[in-house]
């Protein structure tokens, strides 16, 4: 989430004015607006302004749709305004290639053709085909560019993308519901419920801004989840379970599911279940080089579900599932909800990590704490080093 600490007030010496960090923040909120329709695409908000006056904005609403920056440069014209000499503020950088895949003109263009003078940028674009060749573009085209404006603000919004065009995997989420004691479920594996509808209508709010959402096959025996958006409005995401030796019961809701198309078991090489369960309309991917019973690789089911165009992954458990994506380092974020319950036994959120010392102690940066309902929720990033 954006918070007031990532829209950082512009120092003295900065070249933005506060309206063009007013325009920047605005342009922020309309992005967000696309938020679960836009992945494999970034979320992009972009405002056009000038002589102190917005004259028009837009945002990237969803994937294949306008981008953010021909939807206010048109939203200007359907006014009758001219756009010359207006400055446009964008999120991130306009793009500036075609390809086989793309279903957009390049955003320079529009752009350039335009009339606009200057353009302010919060980020650069990772993607490979942009990278800030969208910039160079349009300078060359003579339009003033500036960049970096709001900018950490920028980075959380998209983590997603810039996790996937960084580290060549998608963003994962790590989301645990435990006790006080730090228990996800009692002795016998019942966990429902640990926390209440307001922290479960926040997790079904998340699930529908993720590409997907991944359990282990521990959790579909224990709970039987659908996995699916009800709380809220919004599109059910991808349903991930890791089941290495595609031991799901027949009886398992995820299967049966009016939309089981968009749940997919990954599971350990072939095995004769694979037909049967695709005949039933449920996706099967076979990792080559899992070991069935060993736990499945981490790193190759992140690359094989970001092959797939995931490009974020709520990780909803269990123990053994939280505590492996921990171990390997794979995760970018956490998400504590901490019921005030105490269970005294049960099955640990997380184990097996094996530290000497505090100093081993996994730590977090950009912390933060709120309550949901009777819940607190704490939530912090993974604290990379030395990449
Ligand atoms: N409160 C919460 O937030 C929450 C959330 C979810 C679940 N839960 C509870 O957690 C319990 C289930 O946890 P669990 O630890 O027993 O099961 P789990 O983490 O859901 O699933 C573990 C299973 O996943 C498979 N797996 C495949 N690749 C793996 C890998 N790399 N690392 C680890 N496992 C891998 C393994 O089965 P194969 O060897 O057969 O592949 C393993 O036994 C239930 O009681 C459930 O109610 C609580």
């Amino acid at each position: 989430m954006v918070t007031s600490k990532h829209l950082q007030k512009a120092s003295p010496d900065s070249p933005f004015s506060a309206f063009d960090q007013r325009c920047m923040e605005r342009a922020l909120v309309l992005a967000r607006r696309g938020a679960g329709n836009t992945s494999p695409n970034p979320l992009v908000g972009a405002i056009i302004a000038r002589d102190g006056r917005v004259l028009g904005e837009g945002w990237h609403r969803r994937y294949g749709g306008k981008h953010a920056e021909a939807e206010a440069l048109d939203a200007v014209c359907a006014t009758g305004q001219s756009l010359a000499g207006a400055d446009l503020y964008c999120t991130l950088e306009p793009c500036c290639f075609t390809g086989p895949l793309k279903r957009q003109p390049p955003c320079t263009q529009g752009i350039i053709t335009s009339g606009i003078r200057r353009v302010v940028i919060a980020n650069q674009d990772p993607h490979p085909a942009v990278n800030g060749k969208g910039i160079r573009v349009l300078r060359e085209a003579g339009i003033i560019v500036q960049t970096g404006l709001l900018s950490a603000a920028g980075e959380k919004l998209n983590q997603d993308f810039f996790t996937f065009h960084r580290r060549n995997r998608p963003f994962v989420h790590l989301k645990i519901a435990q006790t006080l004691d730090g228990r996800i479920a009692a002795p016998g594996g019942d966990a429902r419920w640990i926390t209440d509808t307001a922290a479960r209508r926040l997790v079904h709010r998340l699930r529908s801004h993720y590409d997907a959402v991944l359990v282990g096959r521990g959790t579909v025996l224990a709970d039987d989840p659908e996995l699916t958006v009800r709380l809220v409005k919004g599109r059910n995401p991808l349903r991930v379970v890791l089941d290495s030796r595609l031991s799901l019961p027949d009886t398992a809701k995820l299967l049966s599911l009016p939309d089981r198309e968009k749940t997919l078991i990954i599971c350990s090489g072939e095995h004769p279940r694979i037909q049967n369960l695709r005949d039933c309309g449920v996706g099967v991917l076979p990792l080559e080089n899992g070991v069935p019973g060993a736990g499945l690789p981490l790193g190759a089911v992140l690359t094989a579900l970001g092959e797939r165009g995931v490009r974020s992954i709520l990780v909803e458990g269990g123990g053994s599932i939280f505590s492996a994506f921990l171990r390997a380092g794979l995760w970018d974020r956490i998400s504590v909800f901490i019921a005030p319950m105490i269970l005294g036994d049960g099955i640990n959120g997380v184990s097996g990590l094996a530290p000497a010392s505090i100093g081993d102690a996994l730590e977090l940066e950009d912390v933060s704490t709120r309550r949901i309902g009777n819940q607190l929720l704490f939530e912090g990033s993974h604290v990379y080093r030395n990449c």
